[in-house]
């Protein structure tokens, strides 16, 4: 089926007991077996649960994979994600990761034995160089945050494949909408379902996407050993939040394109990063592995006394972390979602003090660039 479709009915067929056309949440922690070693399938919620089970087909069939396994974070999702390598295994990521995957790799599981390296991804000849005979994952995130530069899939898939390593992608900027990593040859996708799967802001959820039978055996015993599960109301949330997946994602995608280009025409903005700008340096392989652009951007005010000026002046764009949410929210990365990664990394990914990240909502795009325009009204 097409993707909306999909995204309305996969997984979610009305309820065998009742017929109900929602799927119901299952706010239940054990169920009733009917005899020893003889159940309906489900035994206790850490396990598995109804509505998790639902939300999980859901979206393996949105990113094309076999299997989904659903956290009670995207930072619970990387966890189990990692938790695939064991002491003395290596992993290469992106430079620019989310800080707090950052955050998690340096100053948590390195003290249990694992060590990474972190390259400039979108040069595949430099990633290259950064494995080691014990690496075993490569994890990228495309486009990065804040700086949405853009790492070619297929050839990363490529490499990976032709060195015996993994490929897990984090998906969360673009959503299944606008890129399916699994399809370009990803071992792994993962999300913040936070993000845009949910899209509504009022629920924190990870989830693990992928093709291969054995590691998705190791992935459910991970999920229910360690036991990071998403509960059953959020997981409805995702379920509720998805249906519209498409629907929104089409509209991010029109409201980026438009304040991306109101902004790189402005004069007290110095620089835009934008996957859809003709400038963008990696333009043409957004077009190529991305059905859109979406709704992240950043820009470069020039100092953090003119960001902060700005931060202090929007009115509709809410000063607030995270993204993929129907509202627009406007952030500060470096004392924000990147206050873990050291000042002087920060300096080299370009994340400067004057760096402000829109996360672009569905409004009308009008109100948006008219609160834009007065607040850069406001910066020196
Ligand atoms: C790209 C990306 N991946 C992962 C995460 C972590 O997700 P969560 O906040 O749901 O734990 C975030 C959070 O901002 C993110 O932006």
């Amino acid at each position: 089926m097409g993707f909306a479709t999909d995204a309305i009915h996969a997984g979610q067929e009305p309820d065998p007991a009742t017929g109900a056309i929602t799927v119901p949440i299952y706010q239940t922690s054990t169920f009733a077996q009917e005899e020893l070693g003889r159940n309906k399938g489900y035994e206790y919620a850490r396990t598995s649960n109804p509505t998790r089970a639902a939300l999980e087909r859901n979206l393996a069939c949105l990113e094309a994979g076999r299997y989904a396994f659903a956290f009670a974070s995207g930072m619970a999702a990387i966890n189990a994600l990692a938790s695939l390598l064991k002491s003395g295994d290596h992993m290469v990521a992106s430079q620019n990761l989310y800080g707090g995957a950052f955050r998690l790799f340096d100053r948590v599981l390195r003290d249990f034995g694992l060590s990474f390296s972190y390259a400039d991804t979108t040069d595949l000849a430099a990633t290259e160089e950064a494995f080691r005979p014990n690496t075993r994952l490569l994890y990228i995130e495309t486009p990065t945050n804040p700086m949405m530069e853009i790492t070619d899939l297929a050839g990363s898939a490529a490499l990976a494949r032709r060195r015996g390593v993994l490929l897990a992608v984090d998906n969360t900027f673009m959503s299944p909408y606008f890129q399916r990593p699994l399809e370009l040859g990803a071992d792994l996708v993962l999300h913040s379902t936070t993000k845009y799967l949910n899209g509504h802001s009022d629920g924190v959820g990870g989830a693990v996407m992928l093709n291969d039978s054995a590691l998705a055996d190791r992935l459910r015993f991970l999920q229910n050993a360690a036991g990071a599960i998403l509960g059953p109301f959020d997981s409805w949330l995702v379920l509720r939040g998805v249906k519209t997946l498409a629907l929104r994602m089409r509209k991010h995608d029109e409201n980026g394109r438009a304040v991306a280009l109101f902004l790189a025409s402005h004069p007290k903005v110095q620089k835009v990063y934008y996957p859809g700008l003709q400038g963008h340096p990696q333009h043409d392989l957004a077009q190529r592995q991305m059905k859109g652009f979406g709704g992240m951007l950043a820009f470069e005010t020039g100092s953090l006394e003119n960001a902060k000026r700005l931060l202090r002046s929007v009115r509709l764009c809410s000063l607030a972390e995270s993204l993929g949410g129907v509202e627009t929210l406007i952030s500060h990365p470096a004392t924000m979602t990147h206050a873990s990664v050291p000042p002087e990394d920060r300096q080299r990914l370009g994340i400067t003090d004057g760096l402000v990240r829109i996360s672009v909502g569905v409004e009308d795009v009008e109100d948006l660039i008219a609160d834009l325009e007065q607040a850069l009204g406001q910066i020196a």
